[in-house]
């Protein structure tokens, strides 16, 4: 086990704190380390594996796409892109996408969209335009994404940074409301916010938010990144407050958990506004992916992962909520999408973690305080069952002391 984190330690940055564990295999929910020892996932790749390891029909999608016809880059039309883009409009309720690889270049091209609209619809005098941003949000890493976060540790001697961007609060409209000027063109936003420790905002906050937006003329762009295709218990965190967004970002489980697969997707009159040359990414779209994003899409709808969200998450957090125990905070989350807060004076939320993974189960902090739970949902209640009799276990065990 030791060599193998002791070789990613030496030649890889280490930009990273995994749990100490070499995982070497996964089926369904679960995976093996190198030593065979059986884990049960609980993080997924925070949803990017929603369909669980190596799901059979992704699979196949894989390897019949992948003997035809890998990559030619948008030089050239393929048989596949269209599929993809056609399917992925409609489930979304979206007019036009466009497909990136990872969740942060969705993002970056949502903020390119929002500018070139700003300007070219909204008549923003240029290089003037504004975009307002959520307190505490958590939209990936590029240098132009880290400039509007809220964690300084993100930012830390990567500036200067890139201007343009208000920072509101999160789940408060009015004052999105107060913060809109005549320049501003776009609210990007998580539904609920993933990073920042499973923060479910008031029940009707995105309804009010989009009127605002719709009344000011700006656009609400959701990244549901995390939140999108089932993770919460509805195909999208947008569809609980009967709204559509005029821009959407997807990326994580649109690969299937095999390949990195993301999407900025938006009304007619945004996308349009792109023309050749604007924007682009030589693997964006490629026709393996789009074989294999397109697959994805409907396993999610034929497997019912929405609804096998709403209907297991509600189980877990209620088994959750159910646990005695004073120094567990909060027990919050929609769907299959679970934050434990614990009281960090008394456990960190990475030594619960750590005692978990002795357990068998994979999960991983965020900000210290949470435990985040996102299993693939094609979970089984029994697999969810005993992923709570082992958190009373690692609960029993810090609570020794206090006995
Ligand atoms: C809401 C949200 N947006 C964007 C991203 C960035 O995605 P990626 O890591 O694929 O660039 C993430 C990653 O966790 C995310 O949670």
């Amino acid at each position: 086990m030791r060599q193998w984190m002791d070789l990613e330690a030496s030649y890889g940055a280490h930009n990273y704190h995994p749990l100490p564990v070499v995982i070497s295999r996964g089926e369904g929910v679960w995976v093996w380390d190198v030593q065979g020892k059986r884990y049960l996932d609980m993080l997924s790749a925070y949803s990017a594996v929603s369909h669980g390891h190596c799901h059979p029909r992704v699979l196949q999608a894989l390897e019949e796409q992948a003997k035809r016809l890998c990559v030619v880059s948008r030089a050239f039309y393929t048989d596949k892109l269209g599929l993809f883009l056609e399917k992925l409009c409609g489930v979304s309720s979206m007019d036009m996408a466009l497909v990136m690889n990872t969740g942060a270049e969705a993002v970056e091209t949502a903020i390119k969209a929002a500018r070139l609209w700003g300007y070219c619809k909204k008549k923003i005098p240029e290089a003037e335009a504004e975009i307002l941003v959520a307190q505490g949000n958590f939209h990936g890493r590029t240098s132009a994404i880290i400039s509007f976060s809220s964690e300084p540790a993100y930012k830390k001697h990567f500036g200067p940074f890139m201007p343009g961007f208000q920072t509101v609060p999160f789940g408060d409209a009015e004052a999105v409301e107060r913060a809109i000027t005549d320049r501003t063109a776009a609210f990007l936003v998580e539904p609920m916010q993933g990073e920042a420790g499973i923060i479910i905002p008031p029940k009707g906050w995105l309804f009010k938010v989009a009127e605002i937006c719709k009344k000011h003329n700006v656009l609400l762009l959701l990244d549901e990144v995390q939140t999108g295709l089932g993770r919460t218990g509805a195909t999208f965190a947008f569809q609980k407050e009967g709204i559509v967004p005029d821009g959407l970002i997807l990326g994580k489980a649109l690969g299937g958990g095999v390949l990195p697969v993301s999407a900025f997707l938006a009304k007619k009159e945004i996308m349009e506004l792109f023309t050749p040359g604007s924007h682009g990414s030589t693997f964006g779209g490629n026709p393996l992916a789009a074989a294999v994003g397109l697959e994805a899409l409907k396993v999610m709808e034929e497997e019912h992962f929405a609804e096998r969200s709403a209907r297991l998450g509600a189980y877990l957090k209620a088994e959750l909520q159910a646990i005695v125990c004073p120094w567990i905070r909060e027990v919050r989350g929609e769907g299959l999408w679970i934050g434990i807060e614990l009281d960090p004076a008394y456990v960190s939320a990475r030594a619960f973690c750590e005692k978990l993974m002795d357990l068998g189960v994979l999960a991983k902090e965020t900000h210290e305080v949470v435990v985040r739970l996102a299993p693939p949902l094609v979970i089984q209640k029994e697999e969810l069952d005993w992923a709570v009799s082992q958190c009373k276990k690692a609960i029993d065990f810090f609570s020794l002391p206090l006995r």
